[in-house]
């Protein structure tokens, strides 16, 4: 599907200006679309007890789950300056997990796959057949 990328940043940029980032100063917005161009978006959300902090991403799965949306298709990640910015190693975990390697994320020469940001990943085929739980 065809993804408008302009749309998607200023959403994510929206977003930002929600963001509590008392401790860093630095305010992040997410916006993402399914296949279906259902739209979701999260800030981060900081802790006095720093470790606690929530990223933007963190926040777009909490939504895309909530919504009910499919995977994501196209995700923008953006600072409070409304350009883009590349997700944390934690995160692209979790995007991985929310859109698979496909997923398209904003950036500044254009949409990257999150399979080259985030090569020879963990994922829920390694506990199928890693795992020794007992029966
Ligand atoms: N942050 C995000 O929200 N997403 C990222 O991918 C990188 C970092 C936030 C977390 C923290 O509130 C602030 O940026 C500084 O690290």
């Amino acid at each position: 599907m065809d993804v408008d990328w302009k749309a998607l940043r200023s959403a994510a940029a929206e977003i930002a200006g929600r963001a509590y980032a008392p401790y860093s100063g630095l305010r992040v917005g997410a916006a993402g679309q399914d296949g279906n161009g259902t739209l979701v978006t999260g800030c981060n959300v900081e802790n006095a007890s720093y470790g606690l902090t929530l990223c933007a991403e963190c926040g777009l799965v909490s939504a895309q789950h909530a919504a009910g949306a499919g995977p994501l298709v196209a995700v923008s990640v953006v600072a409070g300056d409304g350009a883009p910015l590349v997700p944390c190693g934690r995160c692209r975990q979790l995007l991985l997990e929310a859109g698979g390697p496909e997923l398209l994320l904003d950036a500044d020469g254009g949409p990257v796959r999150l399979g080259d940001l985030l090569p020879a990943a963990f994922t829920s085929a390694d506990l199928d057949s890693r795992s020794h739980r007992d029966a």
